[in-house]
């Protein structure tokens, strides 16, 4: 594989968003007419078993050797990458493995082996949706308790009660920060020698010059780059990656505009109202702070 030119590589990989939903609706069609046969009067359908799974694990295989492919040409969070690589060679293995158990006419084993496979897919799709469109991309905007009971209050989870709360800059904009950009710019890979996964990191861009400047969106690269035409040469994250929200890039406006401290709350700040709900749909965990580690 290694005399096939990148571009090759990205060429064929970028089938695998279209094809990998061949075998899944062919699997979905499947179970649905088994669910159906339940009927007697609906039984007929299943002599169409064999044909279905006939048509799934072609495509099934097709479409994982395009995402193998795909998956070497970087850009990806490196977990949800192999996460995702290797349980949907597991799920081509299981629908190889229904195809056989319905030839052979074990019709328990085969009704298990299907189920599983189902199971399965509903976890592949969940690690494939994460790796495209960021994690927490299916949550994002499921309507919560915690949601609701901060509501538009100005404060984030990380930053309820009195002294000692988290800064917007760990709540809101490193967190924006690792989901759209760390995978490129962070410990792993750290593309043009940038890192943004760390307040101090942002500010010795080693390589590029300073990307930002306190107090001074339209001068800093941090933000500008976000603004691009998406295709235009520059333009962060590149295109085919997941992109920034038009309110995460507001967001990002605004925190340098206003000075780019990492030491400020969201309610010190006065976070605009408008971007309030991004306080519900970032408040990730972070990694705890290295001197807890033992
Ligand atoms: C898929 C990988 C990838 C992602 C994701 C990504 N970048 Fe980049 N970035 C690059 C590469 C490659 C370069 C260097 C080449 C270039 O300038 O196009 C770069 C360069 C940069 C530069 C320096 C430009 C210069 O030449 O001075 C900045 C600033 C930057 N990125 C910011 C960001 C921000 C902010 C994000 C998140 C919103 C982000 N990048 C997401 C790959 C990525």
């Amino acid at each position: 594989m290694s005399d096939l030119s990148p571009e090759i590589i990205q060429f064929v990989g970028r089938f695998h968003p279209l094809l990998v939903h061949l075998p899944i609706g062919f699997l979905v069609l499947l179970a649905s007419f088994e669910i159906l046969a339940c009927w007697k009067r609906m039984q007929p359908l299943t002599v169409v078993r064999g044909s279905v799974l006939m048509l799934t694990v072609p495509t099934v295989i097709l479409s994982s050797v395009c995402g193998w492919l795909l998956g070497r040409s970087g850009g990806y969070d490196p977990l949800l990458l192999e996460w995702h690589r290797w349980s949907g060679f597991g799920v081509a293995g299981a629908c190889l493995l229904v195809l056989i158990l319905h030839y052979l006419n074990w019709r328990a084993a085969y009704a298990v082996a299907l189920a599983c496979t189902l199971i399965s897919l509903v976890w592949v799709s969940h690690f494939g949706g994460s790796l495209t469109h960021g994690p927490n991309y299916l949550t994002r905007y499921l309507p919560s308790i915690e949601s609701r009971a901060v509501g538009s209050a100005p404060v984030g989870p990380g930053s309820v009660g009195g002294g000692g709360e988290a800064s917007l800059f760990t709540t809101l904009v490193q967190p924006v920060l690792a989901a759209k950009c760390v995978a490129c710019h962070g410990p792993v890979k750290a593309k043009c020698g940038l890192r943004v996964d760390t307040f101090d990191e942002i500010l010795h861009s080693p390589k590029c010059g300073p990307i930002l400047v306190p107090g001074n969106a339209a001068a800093s690269e941090l933000v500008t780059l976000l603004d691009y035409p998406l295709y235009q040469e520059g333009h962060m994250p590149p295109a085919g990656e997941p992109q920034m929200t038009a309110d995460e890039i507001a967001l990002l406006r605004w925190w340098v505009d206003a000075g780019a401290p990492d030491d400020k709350t969201a309610a010190e700040m006065k976070l605009p109202a408008n971007l309030h709900h991004l306080l519900n749909s970032h408040a990730v965990p972070l990694p705890a702070a290295p001197e807890k580690q033992p």
